[in-house]
This record gives C-alpha cells, structure tokens and sequence, in this order.
C-alpha cells in the first residue's frame, strides 16, 4: 500500500499493491482526466514530483522519452514504488457515477451472434452498478495485462455482458473465446465517461463499427429502459465489410426496440435494403447539417472513429455532442 499526495499536500489518497495511479484515484473519488486506460490516449498524464513509479507497459504508445525527461507518466500505467507526490489537474466530469471494483468474475455463458462476435456473460460477486456505454477491464488467463471490453447489458441484471469480436491473431480475444463457462478472470470497473447522458433533450445517433457493437447496444437498451423513446428518435447505425458480418437487431440475445431505427452500412458491397459506404458517410448522407441537432454516441476501430470525428467537425457537430473512449 503506497500513500499518494496530489499537489504537495492538497488531498491524499491509497494505492493498493498491484493497482495503477490513474484507478485508484478514481476509486477514491479524485477527478482524475482519462479515457482508454490502457496507454494509448494520453489524458491520463501527471508530474511524479516525488517519489518513484514503474509502468505496467513500457512501449505504451501514448508516452515518450520527452515525458519521461518532464518527469510525465500515464495515470493508467503508473504503479507507486513507495509513498509519492504527483500533479494532475483534476476535472469533476471525470469523478465516476459508479465506484469501480477490482474483484473477480466467473463465466456463465457465451453465444454466437455472428461469425466472429460473441456476446460473454460474466458474473461477479458485489454490485453491478454502471452506466450503458461503460467498460471494464478483463484479466484473461495467459494473457499480459488488462484488455478494456464495453459492457453490452444493462445494470441491474445480476451479470455483465459483452459483445466482443475476435481479431485473427490477437492474443486477448482468442483466449477469451477458448474460455469455457466457469472459468474465472480478474475484472476491474466500470470505467468511461462516454456513457449515456439521459437529461441531453437532442435526438440521438449511435454508430457502431465491429467490435463496438457491444456499448452502443447497451446505451440503446439504456435509451429504451429510461422511456427516451417516447420523445426522442434514435438512429442506429452499424458499418460492416459485407452481408456476413451483418447483425439484426432484433434477433440479438436481449433485441432491441422496433422503435429504434437501424442502419447497416456495407463498406464492400451492395446488398439489397441496405447502405453502401462507409459509416460516416452514410450518416453525413441521412442527415448532412442536421447532424448537429443530435447527441452522437460511437465505438469500433481506430480509423472508423477518425472519420465519424472529421466528418462531425466538417458538419458543425459541437465536440460536446461527441461522446466516445480513445482506445487509439
Ligand atoms: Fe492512460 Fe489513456 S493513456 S487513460
């Protein structure tokens, strides 16, 4: 157990063996800025003004040799070698709607919904408080390190769900999908400020790309379960390469509400009934400057977040109708 000093002495908090900076700050409500929580974003910088810490990565992409001589060091990487005293400006809309938890989790089942995205049903002892857009992070046996995942259900379910694709060669998720119920992995959340805001009056868009299916899923139950559908239109775009990656809505393991309208955008070919194109493209084309007038939500690869970021900046979206997690 380390004692951390934010700012010579303004507050103080503990930092358990084996955890990072940035999740025990959160834990002990301090407001400290972050978005992925693996290394890759950089919102999670703070000056070690005394004492010593190690990273858990030492190639995360989001830290150089710049920061390490300005005495820098990612919040969600950082794990205190003894008592310290570090800087961060700390922003109140990062303090989390829910405490996260470490503890572990066992699995109970798993379920195709298509030829490479299963959706995993965990559960684990303690609440299942979040908000529909959150993740946690999983600690899969063999695997180095913590993979963030994207809650796909709702709170209050008794379990935590995700729908998560397999990427060919990628360590984490061929394990995971080798899992077989009952085993157990160590869990850590929820985390994400990218969560659904219900008391935004706008209507709202959702897009999905490949793996981030599973929290636009869950904000789209949350936006039904919260009764926004009575007096707000949601639209519910999903990009895909082609017919087989294809996902019905309604045929999900928990569907979602008829009243939601679903877009599939197929990058690769036409297919009858739906869009050709790229995800934004296809959203810039349904709804041009009108873009704005929505509260925009979205997930999936690197390049397709980019994009949605561009074209929202070349409609006139305001950042703050933005809400994502830069996992890149
Ligand atoms: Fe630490 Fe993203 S690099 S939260």
């Amino acid at each position: 157990m380390a004692k951390i000093s934010i700012d010579s002495g303004v507050a103080d908090f503990e930092c358990t063996d084996g955890d990072t900076i940035l999740r025990a700050a959160l834990r002990s409500g301090h407001g400290m800025p972050y978005s992925c929580n693996v290394g890759s974003c950089g919102n999670c910088k703070f000056v070690l003004v005394d004492g010593e810490v190690g990273h858990l990565r030492s190639d995360a992409p989001a830290w150089s040799e710049r920061d390490m001589k300005r005495k820098k060091w990612l919040g969600c990487q950082a794990r205190p070698k003894g008592d310290c005293t570090i800087k961060f400006r700390a922003d109140p809309e990062y303090l989390p709607p829910h405490q996260p938890i470490r503890r572990r989790a066992r699995l109970t089942q798993s379920q195709s919904i298509t030829h490479d995205i299963r959706e995993f049903r965990f559960e684990a002892d303690g609440p299942d408080d979040f908000r529909p857009g959150q993740y946690a992070l999983l600690e899969i046996p063999g695997v180095e390190g913590a993979r963030a995942y994207s809650m796909c259900n709702l709170p209050g379910e008794g379990h935590w769900s995700f729908q998560i694709k397999k990427v060919p060669g990628g360590a984490a998720t061929e394990a995971l999908f080798d899992l077989e119920p009952g085993s157990e992995i160590g869990f850590d959340g929820p985390y994400s400020t990218a969560y659904l805001r219900e008391d935004i009056p706008r209507d709202i868009i959702l897009m999905a790309g490949g793996s981030g299916l599973s929290p636009m899923v869950s904000i789209a139950r949350g936006i039904e379960a919260a009764g926004l559908l009575e007096d707000r239109k949601v639209h519910f775009f999903y990009g895909c390469r082609s017919k087989e990656d294809l996902i019905a809505l309604a045929e999900l393991p928990t569907p979602l509400s008829d009243k939601i309208t679903f877009y599939a955008a197929l990058s690769e070919n036409a297919e009858a009934g739906h869009r050709q194109g790229f995800l934004h493209d296809v959203a810039a084309n349904e709804f041009g400057e009108h873009l704005k007038d929505h509260e925009i939500y979205f997930a999936g690869p690197a390049v397709m977040a980019a994009a949605v970021q561009k074209t929202a900046y070349d409609l006139g979206v305001p950042m703050s109708q933005l809400h994502f997690d830069e996992f890149y």
